[in-house]
């Protein structure tokens, strides 16, 4: 064989090789899809048809492992959706299911709209609110969700489950990476946090990061593929500012 030809035969073996390689993930990824839907179906007890999610939406398995740590959790969940569209009405059926309360945030008001409107169709408006939030540039000049919105209609510590879908990756590098920093203190200890998109290097960077910055307070659950699911705990007291720190107002100096 001359030397070209063997080139060209080595080029089409690899190609051949990463066809089969996306081939077979591709059938491992209906087979979770399929055994998601059917959780879904047998667990939430939604006689609706809600939107077909996946691609721009989460997957199927994400509202499983969300559905799936709510029951676990117990009690009314309330939910935060960085960033909406046709995976909210499933989170907002989600709430219902356990009498808690789903809030969508949502920076582009045609997609307020869009979602407003699917939740109005399947009659979900009682269990779900959409927050419109611009994105502004922080200090660093790096653009997230507007806070005051958002602060405005979810208290401290009293968010369950957080799932981080936006702002969307052409906001810049790592464009989710402040979500729970400035989120945190809603955060009920030990939330459900779920960081989707990590095929993308980007949320895998943001990932490493956080589990840097918070150590053995987040533990990653290793169920979904295509998203991160982890658990945060509150900061234990002492890592926090002490009473003990302030001054005694009696004392003399
Ligand atoms: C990844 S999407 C959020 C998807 C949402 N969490 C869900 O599961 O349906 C991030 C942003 O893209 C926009 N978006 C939502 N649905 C979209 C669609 N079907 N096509 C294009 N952009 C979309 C919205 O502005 C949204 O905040």
């Amino acid at each position: 064989m001359t030397e070209p030809a063997r080139s060209r035969l080595e080029k089409l073996e690899t190609a051949a090789q990463s066809i089969t390689w996306h081939v077979t993930s591709a059938r491992w990824q209906v087979a979770r899809e399929v055994a998601a839907v059917e959780y879904l179906m047998a667990t939430l007890g939604s006689d609706r048809f809600l939107p077909p999610i996946g691609g721009w939406s989460v997957d199927y398995s994400v509202v499983a492992a969300v559905l799936d740590g709510a029951l676990a959790r117990g009690g009314p969940v309330h939910s935060l959706e960085l960033g909406s569209g046709a995976g909210t009405p499933w989170f907002a059926s989600v709430a219902k299911l356990t009498g808690g309360q789903h809030v969508a945030v949502e920076h582009n008001p045609v997609f307020v709209a869009r979602t407003m409107a699917l939740l109005e169709h399947y009659e979900l408006l009682d269990f779900c609110t959409v927050v419109e939030a611009e994105l502004t540039p922080g200090a660093d000049g790096a653009e997230w969700y507007a806070l005051a919105p958002i602060t405005s209609r979810v208290s401290d510590g009293s968010v369950d489950v957080l799932v981080i879908d936006g702002p969307p990756a052409s906001v810049g590098p790592q464009a989710r990476r402040p979500a729970l920093a400035l989120l945190e203190r809603l955060l009920a200890d030990d939330a459900l946090v779920v960081l989707d998109d990590v095929v993308r290097a980007e949320e895998q960077q943001t990932l490493a990061a956080w589990e840097q910055e918070y150590g053995d307070r987040l533990r990653v659950l290793p169920i979904l593929d295509r998203a991160a699911l982890f658990r945060l705990r509150s900061a234990a007291p002492s890592e926090g500012p002490q009473s003990g720190d302030e001054p005694d107002p009696t004392e003399e100096a």
